[in-house]
């Protein structure tokens, strides 16, 4: 495809096929700790190799930070990678700008290791990103002494300039967010003494367990009140690594609910990545109705791991929890649409956070399901989905498309919906699936999924 054909939205169909969706398949690898392999294995003197990265445009945008810092990234195969790093504090000052794409926690980790290294960066990115609040990691990096001049609102692009005397500072999380609490702890690192991120609600803890594979001391207790306190100690001897990174459950979701809400389905998805931290959405699909089962279970890298089954199943609507918004923040839009199959109401309060992700989720979601033709309220922070028991009519009127402003899991979720939805449905654009998780569509198809291109 030419560069130019690129820059064209692609519009995309998913429809009902004639037969159920069977098969097993294997997803990429997962963000969150893909992005986080390429930032250690930068920050420890030496080689460190990564297995089963994520080859997304999210974390080839880290990549190319991290090499325009002083890191050599190198791609050695398929989600086979090499980073030969320069040391806690050793980065360099990057000669241009940082374009971080549509990548939130790579800009906002990032941001994170430059607060404590003595030189300025620029960043920007896509038009999703540019519109993401920065403000919750400014404000505790300032404190650790990094200076910011930012667009109003805290919005890239921004340029920061690091400091060479960073401060060891003790911040209790205002919002439960593994991307500020990780700005904090990576700044850290290269700041004498102890570190010390207080989080009242759990979040995911990848960061911590990879500070700790490499090699620095990081102590984690509960307060009495439940918040967690994680102490970091700084600038410790970080040594290079090996880590293999395990399938992306984030990822892993949308064939799953795929293969719930479509008749007589049957998908496994192979050694999927199950975090305690990250596994919200299963426990709510289970209580359901969803027949989900976990097979093969071993380790990977560090993390648990199962072979997942999903079978057709008739759900029904639940009120989920507000408590477990952090172990399933990423996977609202795809419950979201299996709610919108699914009888009787399911309700989501607490989530205020979806409004500030890639896109607002709960407008954009509330919008292209009620297009659909699918029931529901919207509130501040969650919406209420008045399910039937059956799949909704779908949207593919001549001309009429969701909208998926540059939101990955939005297109990903509708085009999901739509192999259920009695008419089908077609997206804008699908070109942003591939920021996490690339080879989609073909994969779907394997499962017997009708996608295809939109006029
Ligand atoms: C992530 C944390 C979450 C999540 C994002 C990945 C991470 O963001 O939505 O996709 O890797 O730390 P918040 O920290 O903003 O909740």
């Amino acid at each position: 495809m030419s560069s130019k054909d690129n820059q064209k939205p692609r519009p995309f169909r998913a429809a009902p096929g004639t037969a159920p969706l069977k098969g097993t398949v294997s997803v990429p690898g997962d963000k969150s700790i893909s992005h986080r392999a390429l930032i250690f294995g930068a920050m420890a003197v030496g080689e460190t190799r990564v297995s089963g990265l994520l080859e997304g445009e999210d974390v080839l945008r880290t990549a190319a930070a991290m090499r325009a810092m002083g890191a050599e990234v190198e791609r050695l195969g398929e989600g086979e990678w090499r980073v030969w790093g320069v040391g806690v504090g050793g980065l360099s000052e990057p000669e241009d700008v940082l374009d971080m794409g549509n990548a939130g926690t790579g800009a906002r980790l990032v941001m994170g290791l430059v607060a404590s290294h003595d030189f300025t960066a620029v960043f920007t990115g896509d038009a999703s990103l540019r519109r993401r609040p920065m403000g919750r990691v400014m404000e505790p990096l300032s404190r650790i002494g990094a200076r910011f001049h930012g667009r109003s609102g805290g919005r890239l692009p921004l340029a920061m300039t690091g400091t060479a005397d960073p401060l060891p500072i003790e911040y209790e999380l205002p919002v439960a967010s593994a991307q500020v609490k990780s700005a904090i702890l990576l700044a850290g690192l290269n700041a004498p003494g102890i570190t010390t991120v207080i989080e009242p609600e759990p979040t995911r803890d990848h960061t911590e367990n990879l500070l700790r594979h490499f090699g620095a001391t990081v102590e984690i207790e509960t307060a009495k009140t439940g918040a967690k306190v994680i102490r970091l100690t700084g600038q410790p001897e970080f040594r290079p690594s090996s880590i293999t990174v395990p399938a992306d459950p984030s990822s892993a979701a949308f064939p799953l609910v795929a293969g719930l809400i479509v008749p007589d389905s049957a998908v496994t998805v192979r050694k999927v990545g199950l975090n305690p931290l990250r596994t919200g959405l299963f426990t709510t699909l289970q209580e359901m109705g969803a027949d989900l089962s976990f097979g093969d279970r071993s380790e990977q890298g560090g993390e648990p791991v199962a072979d997942i089954t999903a079978r057709y199943s008739a759900l029904r609507g639940i009120t989920v929890p507000p408590e477990r918004a952090p172990s399933m923040i990423d996977e609202y839009p795809i419950l979201f649409a299996a709610a919108a199959c699914a009888d009787g109401d399911t309700i989501v309060r607490g989530a205020r956070e979806l409004r500030v992700k890639e896109s607002d989720r709960l407008a954009l979601m509330a919008r292209g399901l009620q297009a659909c033709g699918v029931d529901l309220e919207e509130f501040e922070d969650g919406l209420v989905i008045h399910g039937r028991g059956r799949p909704p009519q779908g949207l593919s009127s001549a001309g009429a498309s969701i909208a998926t402003e540059l939101d990955h899991r939005i297109a990903m979720s509708f085009l999901v919906l739509g192999l259920a939805a009695k008419d089908g449905i077609v997206i804008d654009d699908a070109r942003v699936m591939d920021t996490s998780f690339p080879g989609f569509v073909p994969l779907m198809q394997a499962l017997g999924a009708r996608l295809e291109p939109a006029a």
